[in-house]
């Protein structure tokens, strides 16, 4: 079960005019608590005029091997008008304390040998620098191949912890910088990474059809563009993994089911269950938040995948769902924050 503990700040590295990255200390007793693997995100909450903010940052840093880890590197960009990264970037300084949730996500890749790949926009490359080193370093026998798109030179976030990647496993690591809004002296040309640009590009740049694990992250936009042209040259849905950073508001939603007019939900969180009534218009999350405060998000918006919990009876509609993979859809696990009843009766798990 998630849970927040306070950790200190250790350093606030600057890494683009509106970027950070942001180291926190662990203390041993609570090392094995966040333990981490690579690829997987923390969720950091600030308590501000009442309110609870709650934002998910992956870890950058590569998974330590054996225990957990001493320090965690998070990096976070500003986002215009971002009530934590406003704060994140302007505020937060050495010796602060921060709120911080226990790892979560499966969007990771344990090391493995193999051939992997990544497209990834801005932030995105945070979990997949994660993955990327931990990777290297652990397992002689993989090769990694990473298209980034970025806006432009100065905007690229881990700019020099990439290209020391490079310089320490030549033969492995297949760096493909791609600007938008800047030409490059060597390399591609500039312009967007869309579906077109990339159903030309990847089979001139690898093997598509020997790469065991394609991870994609970004926009919305940018990682709808890619499983396209992924889907397009014939990869198999499973080798493709996601994780969505912003959804643009035109986002798809689900098509709504008529819900019953008195509904229940039964919850199993750590342990103690509750049987609560659904109040109209709520998701089945903020129903458990009014009994049980503690239960787990982060987003509140489909994106992050904090609110998982399984379905074990019932039926719910879920509103947007840009964290679970299909596998786990049909394994029976559903977002809470998403999920309305359409059945009188809902029970779910948090636990499992
Ligand atoms: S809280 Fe982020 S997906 Fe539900």
């Amino acid at each position: 079960m998630a849970r927040f503990h306070r950790l200190r700040v250790a350093a606030v590295d600057r890494l683009t005019d509106d970027s950070v990255a942001l180291a926190l200390t662990v203390p041993p007793d609570l090392r094995e608590e966040y333990r981490y693997a690579p690829g997987q995100h923390l969720t950091l909450r600030r308590r501000a005029d009442g309110e609870d903010i709650r934002r998910t940052y992956s870890i950058c840093s590569p998974a330590p091997e054996g225990g957990g880890p001493g320090t965690l590197r998070v990096g976070v960009r500003l986002v215009e008008g971002g009530a934590f990264s406003t704060y994140a970037l302007k505020e937060i300084g050495v010796g602060d304390e921060l709120e911080v949730m226990t790892p979560a996500g499966r969007f990771t890749l344990p090391p493995a040998p193999g051939r992997y790949a990544a497209i990834v926009g801005g932030s995105g490359i945070t979990p997949v620098l994660s993955i990327v080193s931990t990777l290297l370093e652990r397992e002689s026998g993989a090769r990694f191949c990473l298209i980034r798109s970025d806006r432009t030179a100065a905007s690229t976030m881990f700019l020099e912890e990439v290209a020391d990647l490079k310089d320490r496993y030549p033969d492995r690591f297949q760096l493909v910088p791609v600007l938008s809004r800047e030409e490059q002296q060597a390399g591609l040309p500039s312009g967007r990474l869309d579906q077109d640009r990339l159903t030309a590009l990847l089979p001139a740049l690898l093997p598509v059809g020997q790469v065991d694990g394609w991870f994609l992250c970004g926009p919305y936009g940018l990682v709808e563009g890619a499983e396209r042209a992924l889907r397009g040259l014939g990869v198999m849905r499973s080798r493709i993994h996601e994780e969505i950073f912003h959804v643009d508001t035109g986002a798809p939603a689900a098509p709504t089911a008529s819900a019953p007019a008195h509904s229940t939900v039964t919850a199993l969180l750590d342990g103690r269950g509750g049987t609560w009534p659904v109040r109209e218009g709520e998701s089945l999350l903020e129903t458990v938040l009014r009994n049980r405060p503690e239960a787990p998000y982060a987003c509140k918006g489909g994106v992050c995948g904090t609110c998982r919990a399984f379905l074990v009876s019932g039926e719910v509609r879920m509103n947007r769902n840009f964290a679970l993979e299909s596998e786990e859809t049909e394994a029976g696990y559903v977002l809470a924050c998403q999920s309305h009843p359409v059945t009188e009766r809902v029970e779910l798990d948090f636990d499992r």
